[in-house]
């Protein structure tokens, strides 16, 4: 059965119905199921692992055949979802990594361990996330939701280079998924101001800038992946019940408890950006349940030429070794 496409933006454009279960549930009728076993041989990384929606993307990419190396923090989490996934999947492939995807030096440490052990990876998913309630500096004095989302993922991808590029192929490209939010509607970049030193902290505020941050940089890193056979997107998962949701925004949890999704549909598009042919063909898309978005509304909301430019010489000058 075919969603006519009225429907499905009247369902996006309404919010609560299109990010909530309910949108998940009207468009998943007209899905086609990908091949099983299509990623059977393709070794993907995915950040944030250790459970919500990271724990289900490993869990669904798995069922697909892939082998799967989950990055988290907290390595005797990490071990316990491991478990359980191969509990449902007894012989897969999943590995757990410990690495701060918020530090740098983390960051390169986990990436060259990662390239002398792998020839080849198919696919990155920057899924790990944070909303800190208050302003919080790294190690390093980068913001906390600029070296998480931003900053962090974009070093990775770029030492992670070679073995994605080694994992392409001419008919199947690698594959890099930032996990953003559709908080990101709500917020511009600040080229001014990326640590956001000025004006109140919010880590609501700080968490839509950088969500935002990472779609603008989905689209950078496409261009600047282009030549190595890896297509670059960005994804709104909907809202899901994780214990990410629960804990930093529990008022919001409350209200909308039984409209959220479970974490296996919060990481459906995650799953379908990895394993389906139609992603493959395009590069620097935003998407939600399985289809384009855009990534503004209003009609003068895009970024200046300026501004992303900046965006990537913040990226490129706080990353440089
Ligand atoms: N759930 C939703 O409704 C929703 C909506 C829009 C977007 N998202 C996005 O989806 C992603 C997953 O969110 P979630 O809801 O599953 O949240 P979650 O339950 O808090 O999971 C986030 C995961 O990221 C890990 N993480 C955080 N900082 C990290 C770091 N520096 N290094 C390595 N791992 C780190 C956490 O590890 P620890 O366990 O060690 O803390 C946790 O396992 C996030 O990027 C979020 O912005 C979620």
């Amino acid at each position: 059965m075919h969603l006519p496409r009225v429907v499905d933006a009247v369902l996006d454009r309404l919010v609560v119905p299109g990010y909530s279960r309910v949108g998940y549930a009207v468009r998943r009728a007209s899905w086609r199921s990908v091949p099983a076993g299509c990623l059977e041989g393709r070794t993907i990384i995915v950040t944030g692992a250790g459970g919500g929606l990271g724990a289900a993307a490993v869990r669904g990419l798995v069922a697909l055949g892939a082998r799967v190396e989950m990055v988290v923090r907290d390595r005797s989490r990490g071990e316990e979802t491991a478990a359980a996934v191969l509990a449902d999947h007894p012989g897969a492939a999943v590995d757990v990594a410990v690495c701060d995807v918020s530090s740098l030096d983390d960051v390169r440490r986990y990436a060259a361990g990662l390239r002398d052990r792998e020839l080849a990876i198919h696919g990155v998913v920057h899924n790990a996330g944070v909303m800190p309630p208050e302003r919080t500096e790294t190690g390093e004095g980068h913001e906390l939701t600029l070296a998480t989302h931003v900053l962090g993922p974009f070093l990775l991808t770029r030492e992670l280079r070679p073995v994605l590029r080694a994992g392409a192929s001419p008919t199947a490209p690698s594959r890099v998924v930032f996990v953003s939010s559709g908080g990101m509607y709500t917020a511009s970049l600040h080229p001014d101001d990326p640590e956001f030193r000025e004006g109140t902290y919010s880590g609501g505020a700080a968490y839509a800038r950088t969500k935002r941050a990472q779609v603008v940089l989905s689209e950078l890193l496409a261009d600047d992946l282009a030549g190595d056979g890896v297509v670059v997107h960005s994804m709104h998962p909907g809202w899901a019940d994780t214990p990410g949701v629960a804990s930093s925004m529990p008022g919001f949890h409350r209200v909308t408890g039984p409209l959220l999704r479970t974490e296996e549909q919060g990481a459906d598009t995650v799953v379908w950006l990895l394993s389906a042919a139609e992603p493959g063909h395009s590069t620097g898309v935003f998407w939600h349940d399985r289809a384009p978005r855009p990534t503004h509304y209003l009609p003068r909301g895009g970024e200046t030429p300026q501004s992303r430019a900046a965006l990537w010489t913040l990226c490129v000058d706080a990353t440089a070794a």
